[in-house]
């Protein structure tokens, strides 16, 4: 295990020039895995859901962040908040994993000890002589900060805030206006067998998309016209020109349209966090491990109210690419077992990649990382 780890640090460490993949055990070790868990998933920004996902009181979105049952609860005063989703009599998950909606109280399907909307102890029922400290078993509550119409919660009490992290992001971003994006589209829940690393790093970069969505994304954002606009290990951002967008072409060439309007963004945050984003809509994957060698996958999108549309086709589109990507991470995955394989050289457009593994090394084994740098196309999104 030392040695794991020795190799995992410097590997994650490496600049772009030095930079491989990783080890391959660091994707099958539970070891590991439990220092992530640790690390990571305990103590960073983490994105949970859409705000307008659970936009009605009493409305809520449950999950598993490894291990920790967390449900975000819309109160009856309108208030979202983050709490434990584990009941304080013996542990059981109070409410069932996903979006769903919960009256006045929150009532354990155990023993049917019931808490109000805001995780506070109303009652337990049949407790005989003994009297509960109704005060002493409340629901934990967690950080919870919104970025973009975008939930984010920390379970640690003492982390910075996340503007901090997300500082300088929406420099890129704002070109866009999210904030147009009042209108919330779930996707899918998949569960892949790969481990979260494979998946994140097979969304955050641009560099498999001609090959293995020769006939889906390839056909909208080409491989060739994918670049690095900016970023370090806090997050990253790339770009490329999206092929299919003829209608803002056109508006564009008359005049009135920022020349962004006809490229795409993809916004890489880890540890679970990648979306696209264009003037049309932000549309992300989410990939939350469920183990060393699983992880669950959800998507979704917010999009302005104006430009819904009921459309078969971009969700046959959408479910064709996942499932190219689903079936390349458990291929990956089988190759992880391999004790004589080793990683290879990472290339230009893995930089994105190499961003995701200093972040890693930061956060695992408090490594100095570089700097942040800004590519020639970030104009673009600046005007
Ligand atoms: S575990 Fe919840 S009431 Fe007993
Ligand atoms: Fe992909």
């Amino acid at each position: 295990m030392k040695e794991l780890l020795s190799q995992y640090q410097q590997l994650a460490a490496a600049s772009m020039d030095e930079a491989t993949a990783l080890p391959f055990a660091t994707y099958c070790n539970d070891d590991i895995f439990k220092l992530e868990a640790d690390k990571i998933f305990s103590k960073e920004w983490v994105f949970a859901c859409a705000e307008q996902a659970i936009a009605n009181p009493g409305d809520y979105f449950s999950f598993n962040l490894a291990g920790e049952a967390i449900a975000i609860v819309r109160g009856q005063d309108g208030e979202l908040r983050a709490m434990s989703n584990n009941c304080r009599h013996r542990g059981t998950p109070l409410l069932d994993e996903g979006f769903g909606h919960v009256g006045r109280n929150i009532i354990c399907p155990y023993h049917a000890w019931t808490y109000d909307d805001k995780g506070a102890l109303k009652g337990a029922p049949h407790t005989g002589s003994i009297r509960i400290d109704k005060e002493k078993h409340c629901l934990p509550q967690f950080q919870l900060q919104i970025w973009s119409g975008l939930l984010f919660i920390n379970l640690d009490d003492k982390a910075p805030p996340l503007s901090q992290r997300l500082r300088g992001i929406d420099n890129y971003t704002a070109i866009f206006e999210p904030q147009r994006f009042d209108s919330y589209s779930g996707g899918n829940l998949e569960h892949w067998d790969a481990n979260w690393k494979l998946a994140m790093e097979n969304a955050a970069e641009g560099y498999h998309v001609f090959k293995v969505h020769k006939e889906t994304l390839e056909t909208v954002g080409p491989t060739k016209t994918a670049y690095y606009v900016a970023g370090s290990a806090e997050w990253t951002i790339t770009g490329g020109e999206s092929v299919d967008n003829s209608s803002k072409l056109m508006k564009w060439f008359r005049g009135g349209y920022p020349e962004a309007y006809s490229h795409y963004l993809t916004i890489i945050l880890p540890p679970s966090f990648v979306a696209i984003l264009s003037y049309d809509s932000l549309s992300w994957i989410q990939m939350l491990p469920d183990g060393a060698d699983k992880s669950v996958i959800r998507s979704g999108a917010i999009f302005p109210k104006s430009m819904f549309k009921e459309d078969k086709q971009s969700k046959a589109f959408t479910e064709a690419f996942f499932a190219e990507d689903k079936w390349i991470c458990e291929r990956a995955q089988r190759g992880m077992q391999s004790k004589l394989g080793k990683g290879g050289k990472l290339v230009e457009l893995e930089k994105s990649v190499v961003d995701f593994h200093q972040y890693l090394a930061s956060r695992l084994f408090g490594e100095n990382v570089d700097e942040f740098i800004e590519g020639d196309n970030a104009k673009i999104f600046k005007e």
